[in-house]
């Protein structure tokens, strides 16, 4: 599996991360009200800046992510009583039907194909099921520094209609933040919405 983020997992726990990974967070908590008895899945946990904040929340979270290096990191912070199942590889290698809450921040655009992962995750969630898609808007491809990424941002209107067209209810899609970055030549800023969907 390539490793994208090895060159990047040791660092990743900067203050401007934590502080991103934060605003998710709270964001995500004002609409949604863990339960103790739920099982969570994480698309992309990293180095769990948001899933081992929802782990008191629920009764285990599966974090799920393609980079060893990044999960090397988030082992560390792990201890006997931990709630999480790490799943080293992709959400299409999770297969079980209980999962009561997905949540993911900043994954989708590494991801390769959106539209099937709704798909999937339609096949793994339970009905009722919550989920929380947290992302960049549609940009120029300067966040990544023009490498090649498979989605530069997303429209929001379609990735919803995507997720209808899966079998989820749209809840709420919003801007929660937006990220500045300020260069000699310019000032871009980066929209960050929140996408949050039922299953059915
Ligand atoms: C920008 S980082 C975000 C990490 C974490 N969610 C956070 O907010 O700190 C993207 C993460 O997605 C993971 N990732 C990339 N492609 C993936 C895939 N197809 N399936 C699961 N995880 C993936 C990367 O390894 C990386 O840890």
């Amino acid at each position: 599996m390539n490793d994208n983020f090895s060159a990047k997992a040791v660092q990743w726990d900067s203050p401007d991360k934590i502080k991103m990974t934060q605003k998710f967070l709270s964001e995500m908590l004002l609409h949604v009200n863990p339960q103790l008895n739920w099982k969570a899945l994480e698309i992309g946990a990293g180095t769990g800046l948001v899933g081992l904040n929802v782990e008191p929340l629920v009764a285990k979270v599966v974090m799920v992510d393609t980079s060893e290096a990044m999960l090397g990191v988030l082992k560390e912070k792990l201890n006997e009583s931990s709630k999480v199942e790490i799943l080293h590889g992709e959400v299409f290698d999770y297969k079980k039907q209980d999962i009561n809450f997905v949540f993911s921040s900043m994954a989708f655009h590494h991801l390769n194909v959106v539209e099937k992962t709704f798909e999937h995750l339609a096949t793994i969630t339970k009905s009722g099921a919550w989920i929380v898609v947290g992302d960049l808007v549609t940009e120029d491809g300067s966040f990544h520094g023009f490498e090649p990424i498979p989605y530069c941002g997303f429209d929001t209107e379609v990735l919803s209609n995507q997720f209808v067209q899966a079998g989820f209810e749209l809840e709420m899609v919003k801007i929660y933040n937006v990220i500045t970055r300020v260069t000699e030549e310019k000032t871009s800023n980066y929209e960050q919405f929140m996408l949050i969907a039922k299953r059915l």
